[in-house]
């Protein structure tokens, strides 16, 4: 029983680990509308809406992240702006490349930003996968 017990833990504990390992950390800002034109053709307003973001090289993958989706979470403050995290994740499809000099490492649109974070922020950390 007691040895059950403390092989459930040390799985729990691992798993955890292991998701935690799984998300990367970086920075993101966010554009305001209009969101369209992007840079992945075929993607509209219609058909990808307006929960969506531009990354930069290490993600765009020449164009091969069009239409992929991003788990984003605000992990913290990027600057003096106070306790800028809202909680809870946001999934965003990436539809657009952010151009150097890009400041973070994921665009969002400003409509997603505002989900996990005070846009007055301007920008914030975050973890993604
Ligand atoms: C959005 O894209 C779809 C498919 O690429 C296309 O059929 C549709 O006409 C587009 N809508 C607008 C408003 O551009
Ligand atoms: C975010 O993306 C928009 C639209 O592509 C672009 O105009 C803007 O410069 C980008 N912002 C940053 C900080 O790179």
């Amino acid at each position: 029983m007691e040895v059950k017990l403390q092989v459930l833990v040390i799985l729990a504990m691992a798993l955890s680990l292991f998701s935690a390992a799984s998300a990367t950390s970086g920075l993101a800002v966010y554009y305001p509308p209009e969101y369209y034109p992007a840079a992945c053709a075929g993607f509209n307003l219609t058909n990808s809406g307006v929960m969506i973001a531009g990354v930069r090289d290490e993600l765009w993958d020449n164009g091969g992240a069009c239409g992929r989706t991003l788990r984003v979470r605000c992990t913290g403050p990027a600057n003096d702006f106070p306790k800028p995290c809202e909680d809870g994740d946001i999934t965003v499809k990436v539809v657009d490349y952010c151009r150097q000099p890009c400041n973070g490492v994921i665009n969002l649109s400003q409509d997603a930003f505002a989900r996990i974070a005070n846009l007055d922020a301007g920008k914030v950390w975050v973890d993604y996968s």
